[in-house]
């Protein structure tokens, strides 16, 4: 695992009146219950994790649950009510204003999903204007502007202006201006959620070809399964504030945490996402039949040879070594459920 670029300790954000007080009063970190008993919104309860260098982190969860708080607190446009947050091994809580600000427009690149481009600014001037906060001159800025607009694919569009183009033009200018500054890390809240799913989709994967280049730290805010699952390393599912599970999103799938977990990815198609190697069990070697399926192969992509065999299908590793094998019925159970 690469080292943590952002470390999370116990963070809370409640909202209410005094919510430092409430939390110091007590021995004990109070219950979800409790906090809604007293009146305070629980935006973000003791949420306690790292992003490692490198990966996509995806936070999920459904309207309201926290997801905005909890990475406003990362760059601390929001306080948090307690806890640590560690940005490179700089503590930032304890940061000082001159120092915050420093870090946000040198480390740190953001996206919204309502962002606000600058309406009499062009796409260059747009893309450019945050090396223009940090002193950049003119022509340094621009030309660094000219590389992000061709990186998102804008190229030929620098002199216009943002209502001359379409809601994914927009929301390309927005990246390219989020990266303009080499972030060290990079927050993305719902960037695609107001796309067409066309477009979106066309995103997503411009998306993923960007960070194939640029291997970003980056913190990606969805309430969609469907996106959090082509675009993660990991996923965060957020619940009233609460993280209830972080894994990959196989390990969500095949045990989630909680309840909450369960229903929430119950309709995700399982077979796209799940390999064989993530149900594989070791099998006595006497009864596995078939040449052997390779771990990482979809189940989505193999299911006939599984299904249709009549015995535990072995599986085997990238060198061809026999690793475990697959049963029918584990996998007709993880796909159709037991029957409940
Ligand atoms: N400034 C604020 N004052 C009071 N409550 C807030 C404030 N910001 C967010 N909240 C509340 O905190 C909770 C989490 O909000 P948010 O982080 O925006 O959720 P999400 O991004 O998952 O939709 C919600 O109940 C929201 O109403
Ligand atoms: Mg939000």
């Amino acid at each position: 695992m690469n080292e943590a670029i952002l470390s999370c300790q116990h963070v809370w954000k409640l909202y209410g009146p005094d919510p430092k007080a409430y939390l110091q009063s007590r021995d004990v970190p109070p219950s979800l219950d409790e906090i809604k008993g007293t009146g305070f919104i629980p935006a973000v309860r003791n949420a306690t994790f790292d992003v490692h260098a490198g990966e996509i982190l995806i936070i999920m969860g459904l309207s309201g649950s926290g997801k905005s708080t909890l990475v406003r607190c990362l760059s601390r446009l929001v306080d948090p009510t307690a806890g640590e947050i560690f940005f490179e091994g700089r503590d930032l809580l304890n940061a000082s204003p001159k120092e915050l600000i420093d870090i946000r427009r040198h480390k740190m690149g953001m996206v919204f999903q309502h962002f606000a481009l600058l309406p009499n600014r062009t796409v260059l001037e747009n893309v450019a204007f945050p090396l223009e906060v940090q002193g950049v001159g003119r022509a340094n800025r621009e030309t660094r502007a000219r590389e992000m607009i061709e990186l998102v694919g804008l190229d030929g569009r620098e002199k216009y202006y943002p209502r001359e183009l379409s809601g994914g033009q927009q929301q390309r200018v927005g990246i390219a201006r989020s990266l303009a500054v080499e972030p060290d890390v990079w927050f993305l809240d719902e960037p695609f959620s107001a796309l067409d799913p066309l477009i979106r989709r066309e995103m997503q994967d411009e998306f993923l070809r960007l960070q194939s280049m640029l291997k970003k730290t980056i913190v990606f805010i969805t309430h969609d399964f469907d996106e959090a699952i082509r675009l993660a390393d990991r996923v965060a599912i957020m619940f009233e504030g609460g993280i209830d599970q972080l894994g990959t999103p196989e390990e969500i799938i095949t045990s989630p945490a909680t309840d909450y977990v369960a229903e929430f990815t119950k309709d995700i198609p399982r077979d796209k996402l799940l390999t064989v190697g993530s149900l594989m069990e070791a099998v006595d070697s006497m009864e596995m039949v078939g040449e052997g399926l390779r771990h990482d192969e979809k189940l989505h992509d193999v299911a006939h040879a599984i299904l249709t065999s009549s015995g535990p299908n072995r599986v085997v590793d990238e060198q061809g070594n026999t690793i475990g094998a697959i049963r029918r019925s584990r996998v007709l159970d993880t796909l159709f459920g037991k029957g409940n």
